[in-house]
C-alpha cells in the first residue's frame, strides 16, 4: 500500500477516536455514472471506518457528501438546489458539508460555491478523493474550510476501504480517465488521461468478491476496450482471466468505444461463457458528418459493419447504446441517419440525451447551436421510435425461459423478487426471499415496457 494511503488510515483512526460513542451518521448523494457510484462506495467505506453509520435521511446526517457529475447541465441545477437546501440544516445541526466529484474540477463551479455557498466545508476533486479522511480531520480539529483539488492526473490508489451497495453484483473500476476528447464531452477535462489499474489488482479484487459471495461483476471505465495492462495484455486478455474466476457467474462491462473494438475483444466475448452477450456500443449519432464533428473516429457505415461482424461471430449478441440529439449543426438529414441506425440495429435499450453545452469543450464553441425546440422535437421522435421497438422486442421474450440471478426484492413491490436477463432486462416474479443471490429459471409471462413479469419454473 502506498504511503499516502497509510497516512489516510492514520487520519481515519484519529477521527474514529474523536467520534467514539457519538453515534454519528453520514449521507451520500451520488450523481452521474457508475464510476461515480463506485467512488461513492469507497467514500462510504472510508466513512464507516471513521465510525460513521449510514442514514438515508440527510436531515439526520452529521456529515453530508455530494459526489457530483457535470456531463450535462441539468446536474448543475440539481446540485445547487440541494446545496441551497443545506444552509438551514448547517445552521441548525452543524452538519459537515463536503462536495466532490467531477463538477469540482470545473473552475467556474468552485468559484460559484465560494461566492454563493460559503457554508460548504470541504471541496474535493476527482484526483484527491482518497484524501477525504485528512480533509474531514482538518474540519473537525480546526473548524476550517478545506479545498483539495488538483489538476494533474491523480495516481491510482489501491487499498481504500469500500462499502458496497449490493450483495450479489459488484462494480470494479479497471481504468480511470479518458483520452478520446469527443468534442461534446467534459469527462476528459475532469477525469484526466487514461490510467489502467494493474491486472493483478483487478483480478485479486474480483477473486475476493467471489469469496464474499458476489456473483456478477461489472468492469467499469470510460473506454474499457483500451484497457492497458502491460505488454500483450489488453481488455481481451482481462476478460478471459476474469472469466476463469470461480464462483463468478456473470461479467458485464461499460463502456467500450466502437473505434477500439478489436477482433481479440470480439473473440473473447464469444469464448467467455460468463460474459454477457448484451454489448453497450455507444453510437452518439448515426450521421457520418456529425460523428466526424464529434471526433468519434468511425462512420455510420463502420458502426453498422461492426454490429454485423459481432452478430456473425457472437451467437445471440444484442446491443444497447447512447445517443445524443441536437449536436451543433445537426441537420434533419443527419438526424434521419440516427433514426436509420436505430431501425437497423434494433437496440435492446437506448439511453437518449439532448445535447448539452459544456464550458471548455470544442462543441460549445461551434456556431450553429440547435434551437431548444428542435432538439426537443427530435428527441421526442427518437423516443417514440425507440419505445415502439422496445415494446415489440419485449414481446419476443414472452414464453421464453430466462436464467436469472435474483438480486433482491422489487423496489416497487416488496412482495416480488427481481433480477435481470442476460440482456439486462428487469424481470419481476413471486418467490421466497431465500432465493436472493441464487440463479434460477424464470418463464416470462408478460411485458410492461420497462420490465418483464415472469414465474419461477423448476430447472
Ligand atoms: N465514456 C462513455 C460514457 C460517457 S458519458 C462513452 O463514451 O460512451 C455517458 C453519455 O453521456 C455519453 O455516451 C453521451 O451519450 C452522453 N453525453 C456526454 N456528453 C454529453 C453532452 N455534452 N450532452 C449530452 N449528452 C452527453
Ligand atoms: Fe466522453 Fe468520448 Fe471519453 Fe466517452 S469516450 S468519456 S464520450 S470523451
Ligand atoms: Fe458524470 Fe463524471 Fe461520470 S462527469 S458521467 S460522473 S465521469
Amino acid at each position: 500500500m502506498k504511503e499516502e494511503i497509510k497516512e489516510q488510515f492514520n487520519f481515519i483512526d484519529k477521527i474514529k477516536s474523536i467520534n467514539e460513542g457519538k453515534n454519528l451518521k453520514y449521507n451520500i448523494f451520488t450523481m452521474g455514472c457508475q464510476l461515480n457510484e463506485n467512488d461513492s462506495e469507497k467514500i462510504a467505506g472510508m466513512l464507516e471506518k471513521m465510525g460513521y453509520t449510514v442514514t438515508n435521511n440527510v436531515n439526520q446526517a452529521d456529515i453530508a457528501i455530494f459526489n457530483t457529475c457535470c456531463v450535462r447541465e441539468n446536474a448543475e441545477d440539481k446540485l445547487f438546489g440541494k446545496i441551497g437546501e443545506m444552509k438551514k440544516l448547517k445552521e441548525r445541526n452543524g452538519t459537515i458539508i463536503a462536495i466532490g466529484g467531477c463538477m469540482m474540477q470545473e473552475k467556474h463551479i468552485v468559484e460559484k460555491l465560494h461566492n454563493s455557498y460559503p457554508y460548504v466545508d470541504i471541496i474535493f476533486g476527482t484526483h484527491t478523493m482518497h484524501k477525504l479522511p485528512e480533509d474531514i480531520f482538518k474540519v473537525l480539529e480546526n473548524r476550517r474550510k478545506v479545498e483539495d483539488i488538483i489538476n494533474i492526473d491523480g495516481e491510482i490508489y489501491e487499498g481504500l476501504p469500500i462499502k458496497r451497495t449490493d450483495n450479489s453484483k459488484a462494480s470494479v473500476t479497471i481504468m480511470y480517465g479518458c483520452n478520446n476528447f469527443c468534442t461534446y464531452c467534459i469527462v476528459p477535462y475532469v477525469r484526466g488521461r487514461e490510467r489502467s489499474r494493474k491486472k493483478e489488482d483487478i483480478l485479486n479484487e474480483i477473486k475476493q468478491l467471489a469469496e464474499e459471495g458476489y456473483k456478477e461483476i461489472t468492469l467499469l471505465g470510460q473506454n474499457v476496450n483500451s484497457y492497458n495492462g502491460g505488454e500483450n495484455y489488453g481488455f481481451a486478455e482481462l476478460l478471459r482471466d476474469v472469466n476463469k474466476i470461480d464462483k463468478i457467474e456473470k461479467i458485464r462491462f461499460i463502456s467500450p468505444h466502437p473505434k477500439d473494438f478489436s477482433i481479440d475483444v470480439i473473440n473473447a466475448i464469444k469464448d467467455c461463457e460468463k460474459v454477457s452477450k448484451i454489448i453497450h456500443l455507444p453510437l452518439q449519432s448515426g450521421s457520418s458528418n456529425v460523428l466526424k464533428k464529434m471526433n468519434r473516429h468511425y462512420t455510420k457505415e463502420q458502426y453498422l459493419e461492426l454490429v454485423e461482424k459481432m452478430k456473425k461471430l457472437i451467437p445471440n449478441v444484442v446491443f444497447s447504446t447512447d445517443i445524443i440529439v441536437g449536436f451543433p449543426e445537426e441537420t434533419e438529414e443527419d438526424f434521419k441517419d440516427t433514426l436509420d441506425v436505430v431501425k437497423k440495429v434494433e437496440f435492446e435499450q437506448v439511453f437518449m440525451f439532448i445535447y448539452s453545452r459544456r464550458v471548455g469543450t470544442p462543441a460549445d464553441r461551434m456556431e450553429n447551436q440547435i434551437p431548444e425546440e428542435i432538439k426537443h422535437e427530435r428527441f421526442n421522435r427518437l423516443k417514440e421510435l425507440v419505445e415502439s421497438q422496445i415494446e415489440s422486442n419485449n414481446k419476443k421474450y414472452i414464453g421464453t425461459i430466462q436464467k436469472i440471478l435474483v438480486e433482491g426484492k422489487s423496489k416497487n413491490n416488496s412482495n416480488m423478487l427481481t433480477g435481470r436477463t442476460d440482456s439486462n432486462k428487469v424481470v419481476v416474479f413471486e418467490g421466497n426471499d431465500e432465493l436472493i443471490n441464487t440463479t434460477i429459471n424464470v418463464k416470462i409471462l408478460s411485458q410492461h415496457m420497462w420490465y418483464l413479469k415472469g414465474e419461477i419454473i423448476d430447472s
